[in-house]
């Protein structure tokens, strides 16, 4: 990685470095997918090589295996790791309820999986992704590769039915080709622009055989941390009712690329 930082990246560093004081020696991690949760991998690692924190680390993605081995965290699979003390991971948007839409990365059916099998599931965030209701953020949902159309014309038939203000389906694409999730299946994009009931619209896509998992996230995530791109940083925990805020260091931009 090379370059300035912009502001928002300076937000996200700000909000993945001060997730990572949640983590304990001895703890179970779940390691999320994205830019903001690579920036959380990277803390702690370093965390793990100068203190000598020793954590074992479920990641979402492959990519965040990759990232996680490459700084020195012990990478063990959900199954070896039976639960999870905390999962951290970043957010496409975050409510006033701490629902999300993730999946930007085309994460979200490991990402959900591993959240879920946590006691703890703490979301790492810029505040551009704090919205008053979900939906802006196209939503994605894993779809099977068998039988696509009929999944796609399904999905646009509920879709009539539910309190959305847009309906329109994107295959996601990899350059010419359809993108492909670790799982090995597709990802439709749901341009729904404002989501009434999100609830109701998780439970009734679920219900469709060809769709895997969409992106919502609802009554999972129990903290958010929001940075700033000058180190302010603030932690809602819904759960005990409490705001909080901190601030944390931004090393200048050579120092941040120094191990990476
Ligand atoms: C990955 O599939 C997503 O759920 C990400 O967590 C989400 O898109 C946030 O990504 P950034 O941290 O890169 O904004």
């Amino acid at each position: 990685m090379q370059g300035e930082l912009s502001p928002i990246d300076r937000a996200k560093f700000a909000a993945a470095k001060r997730s990572c004081a949640f983590v304990e020696s001895g703890m179970r991690v779940g390691l999320g997918t994205g830019s903001t949760a690579a920036w959380m991998v990277r803390g702690l690692g370093e965390r793990v090589r100068e203190e000598g924190l020793k954590i074992r680390g479920v990641p979402t993605s492959s990519r965040t295996a990759a990232l996680a081995r490459e700084m020195g965290i012990e990478v063990v699979t959900l199954d070896e790791a039976r639960w999870l003390d905390v999962t951290i991971d970043g957010a496409d948007e975050f409510d006033a309820d701490l629902n999300l839409i993730k999946g930007g990365g085309g994460a979200h059916l490991q990402e959900k999986i591993v959240a879920t099998a946590s006691d703890q599931m703490i979301v790492i965030a810029d505040p551009a992704k704090e919205v008053a209701h979900l939906g802006a953020f196209p939503l994605p949902l894993e779809v099977i590769p068998f039988g696509l159309n009929a999944t796609r014309a399904l999905v646009e038939e509920a879709l009539e039915s539910l309190d959305v203000f847009g309906r329109e389906t994107v295959l996601r694409m990899d350059g010419d080709t359809p993108f492909v999730t670790d799982e090995g299946n597709h990802v439709l994009d749901l341009h729904l622009k404002r989501i009434g009931n999100p609830r109701q619209l998780s439970l009734v896509v679920n219900q469709i055989p060809g769709v895997v998992e969409n992106g919502l996230f609802i009554d999972i995530c129990d903290v958010v941390v929001i940075g700033e791109g000058d180190g302010r940083v603030e932690v809602r925990d819904i759960n005990a009712g409490t705001i909080t805020h901190d601030r944390v260091e931004i090393p200048e931009n050579d120092n941040l690329f120094s191990d990476i």
